[in-house]
Formats: C-alpha cells, structure tokens, sequence
C-alpha cells in the first residue's frame, strides 16, 4: 500500500446476507475521492502480527461523494482479512485504504451491456448500475447467488429493474444458461463478469465459442491468494533475507519487511506489483502475464505467485 492513504470511519455496517456485511466508510478528514463505476479500494486492517489488506469494490454511486460502501463476504477459507472485517471491526473504528483504482470500467462504447455477477461479486456493478441508468444505456444484469448465504441485495435489485435483472438461486436449482444467454445478444454488446472463478472461465469460454470479439469481454476476480510452502527471498540490492511462511503472499512479507512494492488488485490481475527475478523458479499464479513471459521465468507477481522450491532471488 502506497504512502497516499486514506483514513476513514466505519460510519455504519449492515447484514446484507447472512455471509456478506457491507461497510459504509466516511473520511475522517476532507472529503474522499471521486471514482469511477468498478473502482476498488484496498483496505488494510490493523490486525497482528501483520495488517491484512485486502481489495474490495466500490458499490456506492460514483456521484455520491458522502462515503464509499464496500461489502464483504465472509470466507470459509479466510487467510484472516474477510474474518477480521467480520468479527473485529465495529461501528466508529478507523481503517485505512487506498484512493480507488479501476481494472474493470464499463466499456462506454459499447452499444449494450451483459452484466453476470456471481454471489458477492454483484458488488462492482452496484457501482455500475446508476452510471447506466443516467446515461440511458441499455442493459441487463444476471445475479447468481445461493439463497441462504450470498444473495446480497437482490429483493432491491429486483423492485429496482424490473425486468433487466435475472436472478439465479442454486439452492433452487435455478441456473443459467450461459450458452443460451451469450447467443441471444446482439452485436456490439459487452459482456462483464464478476464472481466464482469457475463462473468467469465459464463465460470467457462460452463467448470464445461463439466468437465473441475478446474485447467485448471483460472480467474481474477478487480470490484470495491461496497458501503454498514457505520459502526464503534474497533481495539483491540490499542483501536482506525475508522469510515467506505458508498462508502469507510475497508481496505481504515484503511489506512486512518494509519494502515497498506498488500494487493495485492483489489478486494477480493488474500487472502493477511485477518483480524481476534473479535466482529460482516460479510458481505462477497470475493471469497478467502471457505463456511466454511465465515460461522465460524472470519475473514474479507477488501478489499471488511464490517459489516453485525454497528460495528466490529479486532484484529489490
Ligand atoms: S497487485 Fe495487481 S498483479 Fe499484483
């Protein structure tokens, strides 16, 4: 996280389902920034013995400068930040965050927008949603969610857009038809995916099928890094040694270790954290660099990549 942080109050949290607490967060001097629709801000939370941070999206209206809403869904497999925003923060506490990036802006151009969210990952287009209604786009919003536990905000969106959105409950055996829904789309429009994973490579290889031109189709994931085996990084400017337990990225024991790396997603996607590699193997787990770039083993997203054996060498 970069110098420019922002300080605010959790000024209210809301139950929004039973696995997703939204957090509406005011600055504690000044006013925040403005965003765009599919902003995200990283939030560090002051946990021991190391801050997590995590990236969560902007789903407030870009036009209301009041506050940013973020909401959180509590994970099962939680490295600790979506259980400390769960359990440790309450209303009144100050958090930090960063200014808001955006890796996933509606592409205004396009003459009609497919929005496919799944669970918690309806939140970028809560953001999304005011922006095209002002400016009179035409679009529709596909919600999949599990009754019980992720279907944040759906009774709003149903009285809110009537007919544009179309709501999937697995625990109703209610799904959709991705093949179906891609073919009946008319030229020109854009596709846009937030969620699972397994929803996202769903879709791209639904629309690869069908041919859809790849920049008619835009996604974004916000998984967590998972664990790996330790490992030991030499940095070779200063000749430090920083150790890299199992359920800690890179790129956090770095900032552990007070070295700086700049990063935006923290999921492997943005490309902003890359570090050249001078001495071992990689295990790659992003999806910025291409086959090739993986392949010449010279550079590392931290963020989410680690040590294929037990030691790397950087060129920090
Ligand atoms: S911070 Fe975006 S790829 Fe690492």
């Amino acid at each position: 996280m970069s110098a420019d942080k922002i300080e605010v109050r959790v000024a209210a949290i809301a139950q929004v389902a039973p696995l997703i607490r939204e957090f509406r967060l005011e600055a504690v001097d000044g006013v925040l920034p403005a965003f765009a629709p599919g902003s995200h801000v990283v939030v560090e939370m002051p946990a021991q013995p190391r801050p997590h941070r995590n990236a969560y999206s902007l789903l407030s209206d870009p036009r209301d400068p009041s506050a940013y809403r973020i909401a959180v869904r509590k994970q099962e497999q939680s490295r600790g930040g979506s259980l400390f925003m769960h359990e440790q923060v309450s209303e009144g506490d100050l958090l930090k965050i960063t200014p808001p990036a955006n890796l996933f802006t509606p592409s205004w151009y396009a003459k009609r927008h497919l929005l496919i969210a799944g669970g918690v990952g309806i939140t970028p287009f809560l953001s999304f949603l005011p922006e095209l209604r002002r400016r009179g786009a035409e679009f529709e919003l596909h919600y999949l969610y599990r009754g019980s536990q992720t279907g944040a905000y759906s009774d709003e969106l149903a009285a809110e857009l009537g007919s544009a959105l179309q709501r999937y409950d697995s625990e109703q055996a209610c799904r959709c038809d991705l093949g179906e829904l891609l073919a009946r789309q008319k030229p020109g429009t854009h596709v846009y995916i937030c969620g699972p994973q397994s929803l996202i490579d769903g879709v791209c290889s639904t629309a690869r099928e069908l041919g859809w031109p790849e920049d008619a189709v835009h996604y974004e994931a916000f998984a967590a890094p998972a664990p790996g085996n330790p490992f030991r990084v030499e940095l070779a400017r200063s000749g430090r040694v920083v150790e890299v337990d199992s359920d800690t990225t890179l790129l956090e024991a770095l900032e552990s270790a007070e070295v700086d790396v700049p990063n935006l997603c923290r999921g492997g996607v943005c490309g902003q954290c890359a570090t050249r590699v001078l001495e071992g193997s990689i295990e790659h787990r992003d999806t910025y660099l291409s086959a090739d770039d993986k392949a010449r083993q010279d550079c590392i997203m931290p963020c989410v990549s680690r040590a294929a054996d037990d030691r790397l060498k950087l060129d920090l």
